[in-house]
C-alpha cells in the first residue's frame, strides 16, 4: 500500500472498522477523522454538535482533514466521517492528495448496524427503526453524487465477524 488512502462512504458503513484492521494487518499508519477532530476539539462529536452546532463541526472536520499528511514517502489510512465528503472542496482535496475508496454496505447491514450504534451519532439521535430507514434511503440518496466520485468502490457488507474482516481486508489489499 502506498500514499494516502481516504475510506468514504455513510455512517455504518465500516470505515473505522475496515481502516483499523488494515492498519493491524499492514503497519500502516491509520487516522480515524471524527477522533482526530475530537482530540482537537477536546470533547466528543456529540458534544461539539450539543455546544457548537453542525456548522462548528463541518470546519473542524475540514480544517482537520486537510491537516493530516503521512510521513515522507509512507502510506497512512483516513477513515473519514459520513458527511466529510460532501464539504465544498473536500472530494478535491482528497483526489489531489490520494486514493479515495467508497465504501458501501447494502441498506439492510447499514440499518442494522446503525440501530445498534444511534446514540454515538448526533444525527441519529432518537431515531426508531422505521424512521432511521428513511433516513438512510433519502440521506445516502443526496451523497451520491459526492460519493461517487470516488476512484474506487469496494463493497463493505462483510465486516460483522472477525473472518468477514479479515477476507474483507485480503481483498481490499488485492486491488488497492
Ligand atoms: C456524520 C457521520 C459521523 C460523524 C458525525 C456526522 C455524517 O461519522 O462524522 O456524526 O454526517 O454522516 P461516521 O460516518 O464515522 O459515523
Amino acid at each position: 500500500m502506498h500514499g494516502l488512502i481516504y475510506l468514504i462512504g455513510f455512517m455504518g458503513c465500516g470505515k473505522t472498522t475496515l481502516g483499523r484492521a488494515l492498519a493491524a494487518r499492514t503497519g500502516v499508519a491509520f487516522v480515524d477523522l471524527d477522533e482526530a477532530v475530537e482530540q482537537a476539539a477536546g470533547m466528543s462529536v456529540a458534544e461539539i454538535f450539543d455546544s457548537l452546532g453542525e456548522d462548528h463541526f463541518r470546519r473542524l472536520e475540514a480544517e482537520t482533514l486537510r491537516s493530516l499528511t503521512p510521513p515522507q514517502g509512507e502510506a497512512m489510512i483516513v477513515a473519514c466521517g459520513g458527511g466529510t465528503p460532501c464539504r465544498a472542496g473536500a472530494m478535491e482535496h482528497m483526489l489531489a492528495h490520494g486514493r479515495v475508496v467508497w465504501l458501501k454496505a447494502s441498506p439492510e447491514r447499514t440499518l442494522q448496524r446503525l440501530l445498534d450504534a444511534r446514540d454515538q451519532r448526533p444525527l441519529l439521535r432518537g431515531m426508531s427503526a422505521e424512521t432511521l430507514a428513511a433516513y438512510i434511503a433519502e440521506a445516502e440518496a443526496a451523497r451520491h453524487r459526492h460519493y461517487s466520485r470516488a476512484n474506487i468502490i469496494f463493497d463493505s457488507s462483510n465486516l460483522d465477524t472477525a473472518e468477514g474482516i479479515d477476507q474483507s481486508v485480503s481483498q481490499f489489499l488485492s486491488i488497492i
